[in-house]
């Protein structure tokens, strides 16, 4: 099968696409004819030699795909040959095949084409952990979200906004603002424009936001904690900008904080099955309502993955990056 790798670490030229044997499914786990795979963020920063795959993970890149079942470990019995997923994994996403466990695998919604649903997994399992779990947005609260025309902060948005709280996104141009807005965003700040901690509390009457899910970290730290409202929450899911700063945490007790955080990749397909669950309760009839959509950016062959790449380390894109299999 075809599959892409990254010879040594560097720019978009180093994605090679190679010849490797298609890879047979262990205990619970399905083979997957992989049609569409997701480019994210977390892909480029392990071409460039900062996201080594966890142990036991292929070195393969790629972390979530939309496809056909087209065989299984005799243990998995939760989808037949045929039926269309989209998964988790935890590597091994940009290959003609690709094995995942039954259980970090979702059905694909109707009404849900395969070229979006490989744009859903990883987003969606990322803002569902980190905003709604670790996080604990509740209706009427206000989240703030960093890079909101991200693909992670457009499904942020999406998704707190449909779930009856107020949104307040930050991002680096106008184009960029007006699709947060259009996407349900109440307040977009464009942050090469704005202060955001200001524009926070002008948009929350003083009172701040409930929780921030944050990438850019450095100078952002201590801002976010004067952003953040009494019991406020600050998920930290990457550190775009740096992740050693100095801080002053008396703010954090006095305003009784939540400084908290998490990585998806590295954790265990049983982990992973929990938030599965979760999403495919709470979010599944969301998207086959068409009250959330990814929003899709651009589809690439994956003989172009390297234009896919040089697309995000570009940074012009508003939502998400797929290569076609
Ligand atoms: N912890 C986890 O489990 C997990 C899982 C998935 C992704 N992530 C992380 O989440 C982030 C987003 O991933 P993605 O795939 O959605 O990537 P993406 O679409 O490329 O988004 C990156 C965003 O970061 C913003 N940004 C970059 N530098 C910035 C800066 N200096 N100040 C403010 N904003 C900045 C960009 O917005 P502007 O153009 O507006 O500046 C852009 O929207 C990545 O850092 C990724 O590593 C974490």
């Amino acid at each position: 099968m075809r599959a892409v790798i990254a010879e040594g670490s560097g720019g978009p030229e180093i994605l090679k696409v190679v010849e490797r044997p298609v890879p047979q499914p262990k205990e619970g786990e399905i083979l997957v004819r992989v049609r569409f795979a997701g480019v994210n963020r977390p892909d480029v920063i392990q071409r460039q030699g900062g996201y080594p795959p966890p142990p036991g993970a292929p070195d393969i890149l790629g972390l979530e795909i939309a496809g056909e079942v087209v065989g299984s470990d005799p243990n998995a019995n939760r989808f037949k040959a045929g039926d269309t997923v989209m998964a988790l994994v935890a590597g091994g996403g940009y290959a003609d095949y690709a094995v995942v466990h039954e259980s970090n695998a979702l059905p694909v919604p109707e009404g849900l084409s395969l070229e979006e649903a490989g744009a859903v997994p990883e987003t969606y399992f990322t803002v569902w952990t980190n905003v709604f779990e670790r996080g604990a947005l509740k209706p009427g609260e206000t989240l703030l979200v960093h890079g909101g025309s991200s693909g992670i902060g457009t499904t942020a948005i999406q998704l707190a906004e449909a779930f009856g709280a107020k949104v307040i996104a930050t991002a680096g141009s106008p184009e960029k603002c007006e699709a947060c807005l259009r996407l349900g965003a109440d307040v977009a700040v464009n942050y090469r424009e704005q202060d955001f901690v200001a524009a926070v509390k002008e948009a929350t009457d003083g009172r701040g936001a409930d929780v921030i899910l944050d990438m850019v970290g450095g100078d952002y730290i201590p801002r976010n904690h004067e952003a953040a409202a009494q019991d406020g929450r600050i998920v930290q899911i990457a550190f775009l900008k740096g992740s050693k700063v100095e801080v002053d945490f008396r703010r954090l007790m006095l305003k009784r904080l939540t400084h908290t955080g998490s990585t998806l990749r590295s954790r265990s397909a049983a982990e992973k099955a929990v938030i599965a669950e979760a999403l495919e309760a709470k979010v599944l009839p969301l998207l086959a309502e068409g009250r959330c959509k990814p929003v899709m950016d651009s589809t690439f062959a994956l003989e172009d993955v390297a234009q896919a790449h040089a697309r995000m380390d570009g940074g012009e894109h508003i939502g998400k990056i797929v290569l076609r299999l």
